[in-house]
Order: C-alpha cells, then structure tokens, then sequence
C-alpha cells in the first residue's frame, strides 16, 4: 500500500474508507496512528487483525474535539483543567465511558472506561472533522515492532492490511502519548509519553501517581482482567450444554441448549465473533446462568486473542 499525499480529496476518500469499515493509517504528532471507526465493532476488530496482536488491549479513541471527548465519555472537573491544557496534543486520558457512547466493546476491551485524545495535526484533525465520528487508532506497527514515525514504514509494516497510507511527513514527537488515568480523585500516569510528568503536575497544581513507580504496571492486562472477568463460571471447548447453562456459540452447527443462546458468529467469522465477543459475554453473565459454555473457536488470526480472553474468563478466581 503506498503512502498517499494528504490532499482534501485523499482525506474526504479516506473519511469514505473509515465509514465503510474499512482501516487508515494517518499522521499524528506523536506517531502514525491504524485507525477505525470507534463505533464499529468489525473494523475495531480488523484493528487487532492487521497488528497481528494475540490479546485484546484496549485502544485509544481519537476525537476532533472537546464536544465528541464529552459524548463518549464522563470528563470531571480535573480531566477538563487538563483537556483544557493540553488538547489538542499528545495527551491521552481513561474517563469512563458514556451508556450512551455507541462504541464498540471491543475498543475499549470490555471494561466500562475508555481511553481519549484529541491528536494536535492538521491531517488528523482533518480526517476526524471529515469522518464526523471517533477514531480508534493504535500506534501503526505490527505487534511486536516498534512504532511508525513516517509513512513508509507504515506501508512497509502493514502492507495491503491496511486500505489508505495518509502521508504527512515525519511524526514530530516519535513516542506516543502520555496516558492518564483520570477516572478517580488522584490522577495516575499508566505510560509516559510525550507529555512529561512534571509539565502535567504544574498544570495541576499537585502530584501525581505514577503506575510504574516500583516496577509494578497496576494496569497490565493482566490486572485489568479482573475488571470484565464474569460472575459466571466459563466452560471452553464445549460441544454440548450441561443443564442450567447458557452457551456461547460460534458457527453453523450449534448444540441443542435449553438456557439462553448467544451465537459469535453463526457463519464462522473471526472478525464478527472478535466485535461481538465483550457484549456477548456481559449478556450471558447478566441472564443469571451459573456457568457459561462456550464452544471451541479456530485458534488462527483473530481466533488467537479471543481464545486469549476467554481463558482469562475461565481461569479460576483469586
Ligand atoms: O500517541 C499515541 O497515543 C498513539 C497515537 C496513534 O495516537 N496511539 C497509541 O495507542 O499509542 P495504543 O492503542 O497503542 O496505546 C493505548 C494505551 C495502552 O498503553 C493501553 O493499555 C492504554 O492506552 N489504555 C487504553 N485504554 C485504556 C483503558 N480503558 N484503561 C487503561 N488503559 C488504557
Ligand atoms: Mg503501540
């Protein structure tokens, strides 16, 4: 895929890509972002696909501005001091989500907050203002590679995964944002980034916490888990429902089952099942079943994460 110039039409054409579901790769001042329509559980799902990741982190949503920040998310009084300070620009702050944010579960990987910047580049700017809806964007490299600062490395990494390159030069900043957590009364830095500590301090006028400080990350995967693991027990690899359970389902030929029923993908879709997989497990956790059956899932490309985090689900609890 060659990286195109950012002119207005390749911009209106990549805003027609996105809301397609389709994926587009484009500048930001920290890095070059693989960016989705946040609404659309697919394309975030074609966003794990394409970096070839094995787990389902969650993702930064992008905005155009504070009004679209304020519709998917609760912003308090210290996340608006800093929005206000440092947006646009290369900061990024978890709020909780809205109910009535209309993204996709898979964005923000099941947990009920969701991570927020408003990107400081004119061709970002463009394609959100263009766009007219939330963009879901990781740094643009395959897992495991570092991240993309110029466009050819975009296309070079991600080659035809991807529908449109948006060229616009080197990335300023190289590193990505610093990610805050502003959900709670004492803010936490989960990553540094571009936006030094001391620079957020000033603003705020106190300290904050540092998510790292002693080697422990408070908000690893590992530890985020315990935020959507369900109340109900899960049973992978399950090819018949014992009484009393509720099944996920995945593809055409589907065990009898009395409980409630929540088929991933009755076509055998990996990127379907990957968008409908946190709802689907929320559903059947609330329908009250003791236990969730759930049926084997190919373990290739997206097959790989959602396997992931089912074994999560099923793990026993501390
Ligand atoms: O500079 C950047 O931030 C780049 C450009 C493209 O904007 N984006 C980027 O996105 O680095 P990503 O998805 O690679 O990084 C997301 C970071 C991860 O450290 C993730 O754990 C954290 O944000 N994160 C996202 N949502 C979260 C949430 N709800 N709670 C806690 N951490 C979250
Ligand atoms: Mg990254």
């Amino acid at each position: 895929m060659t990286p195109v110039p950012a002119t207005e039409a390749n911009i209106a054409k990549a805003a027609a890509l996105l809301r397609a579901g389709h994926l587009v790769a484009f500048p930001t001042e920290t890095v070059y972002g693989l960016g989705a329509n946040a609404r659309d559980g697919a394309a975030v799902a074609r966003i794990f696909e394409a970096k070839g990741r094995p787990r389902f982190n969650p993702l930064i949503v992008h905005v155009h501005d504070l009004g679209q920040a304020e519709g998917i998310a609760l912003v308090g009084e210290k996340a608006l001091h800093l929005a206000r300070a440092f947006w646009p620009g290369p900061l990024t702050l978890v709020l909780k989500r809205r109910e009535s944010s209309g993204l996709s579960d898979l964005v923000s990987a099941g947990l009920d907050t969701v991570a927020v910047r408003m990107p400081d580049h004119p061709i970002a700017r463009a394609l959100l203002k263009a766009a007219g809806f939330p963009l879901a964007a990781p740094s643009a490299n395959r897992s495991g590679h570092v991240s993309a600062t110029i466009a050819r490395h975009v296309a070079d990494d991600l080659g035809n995964r991807v529908a449109m390159v948006l060229d616009g030069g080197p990335a300023a900043h190289g590193i990505e944002s610093t990610v805050l957590d502003a959900t709670g009364e004492t803010i936490v830095m989960l990553r540094p980034g571009a936006v030094p500590a001391e620079t957020i301090e000033a603003v705020l006028g106190e300290r904050i916490e540092r998510a790292l400080e002693g080697g422990v990350k408070p908000l690893s995967p590992g530890q985020l888990e315990s935020h959507y693991a369900p109340r109900a027990s899960v049973r992978l690899d399950a090819n018949r429902v014992e009484a009393g359970e509720a099944l996920l389902a995945f593809g055409p030929d589907v065990p009898p089952a009395r409980g409630p029923v929540i088929n991933l993908s009755p076509s055998g879709d990996l990127v379907e099942a990957a968008a409908g997989l946190f709802a689907a497990l929320r559903a059947l956790d609330k329908s009250g079943a003791t236990s969730i059956a759930v049926m084997p899932i190919p373990n290739h490309g997206l097959g790989e994460a959602i396997n992931d985090r089912l074994r999560r689900a099923a793990a026993p609890r501390g």
